[in-house]
């Protein structure tokens, strides 16, 4: 559902029409995203090149297409809105940037979105008294750290404490040691939505105690958006439906926030 949205949005995908190709080879690529790159047939890596240079493949052709058709008086997704300003020549980019960008606005807002609305869905299940108080959404992210690593590059020498970041480093940022640290969380492993009652809004979204959307500079592009999304799902959940939990909702970190077997509720609606 959220990968239609999203990408209705971006690229006028429809999901009704659709034969879940686009959505499969995603699938595909987010499996090995973080899996050791052996390059080999059968191995996830393989798998995961193979999704992203299927999906480049349609993204291509699709953005071909437009680029060649005459301008749209109405705009109405991403793609022409970027191909106009190519060609208006107001952004100096090439078509590989901004295929690659269409590529990383599909996968950022598909995979995040809807792991963190299966991690809330699985935590309000277990935690009915949430349930009458729903200020879920950032004590879902911090216990999925749907994102488990951010990379960075140290752009010159940085002094912390006894220790120096010499410039040029590769550094390797992960989220959850802060989100779990009880110095900072009492019991860290525990789903209490009613702890954000006590800390105030994180400045601008991140803090250094919490970085579930990253921070800085690179301060997650879609964070508003996502919570909104969230937000706006788990309104129409829980104001017009009951749920009960029918199967699966095993919640693994490998590294990424994954359901081995899915989680499957069964929803009725209210009245
Ligand atoms: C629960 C939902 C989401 C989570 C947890 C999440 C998390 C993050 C994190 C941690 C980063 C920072 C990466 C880094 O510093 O290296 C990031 C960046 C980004 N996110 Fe999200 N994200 C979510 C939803 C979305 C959505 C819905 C979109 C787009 C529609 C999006 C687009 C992006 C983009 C484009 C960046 C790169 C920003 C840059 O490098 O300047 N994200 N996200």
């Amino acid at each position: 559902m959220i990968f239609s949205v999203t990408a209705k949005r971006l690229i006028s995908y429809d999901s009704s029409s659709s034969d879940g190709k686009l959505w499969k080879q995603f699938d595909a690529f987010i499996r090995g995203l973080l899996a050791f790159p052996l390059y080999i047939p059968g191995t996830a890596f393989y798998q995961c090149m193979q999704g992203r240079k299927e999906v480049m493949k349609i993204l291509r052709k699709l953005f071909d297409e437009r680029k060649k058709a005459p301008s749209r008086r109405e705009k109405v997704d991403f793609i022409d809105l970027l191909i106009d300003t190519i060609k208006e020549d107001k952004l100096a980019m090439s078509d590989n940037f901004a295929l690659n960008l269409i590529f990383l606005l599909l996968f950022a807002g598909f995979e995040t979105t809807s792991s963190g609305i299966t991690a809330a869905i699985k935590f309000l299940t277990d935690n009915p008294k949430a349930l009458q108080e729903l200020t879920v959404i950032h004590e879902s992210l911090r216990l999925a750290n749907i994102a488990p690593l951010l990379f960075k590059k140290s752009k010159e020498d940085v002094h912390i404490k006894a220790y120096t970041i010499p410039k040029g480093s590769k550094v390797m940022v992960c989220p959850s040691i802060v989100h779990l640290n009880p110095t900072i969380y009492e019991d860290p492993n525990v789903f209490n939505p009613w702890r954000w009652k006590e800390i105030a809004e994180p400045l601008g979204g991140a803090s250094k105690d919490f970085m579930a959307f990253g921070g800085g500079l690179r301060l997650c592009v879609g964070a508003e958006f996502a919570k909104m999304q969230m937000a706006i799902f788990l309104h129409s959940l829980v104001t017009k439906y009951r749920w009960k939990a029918v199967k699966g909702g095993t919640m693994v970190l490998s590294p990424g926030l994954r359901f081995p077997d899915g989680f499957h509720i069964q929803i009725v609606h209210k009245y």
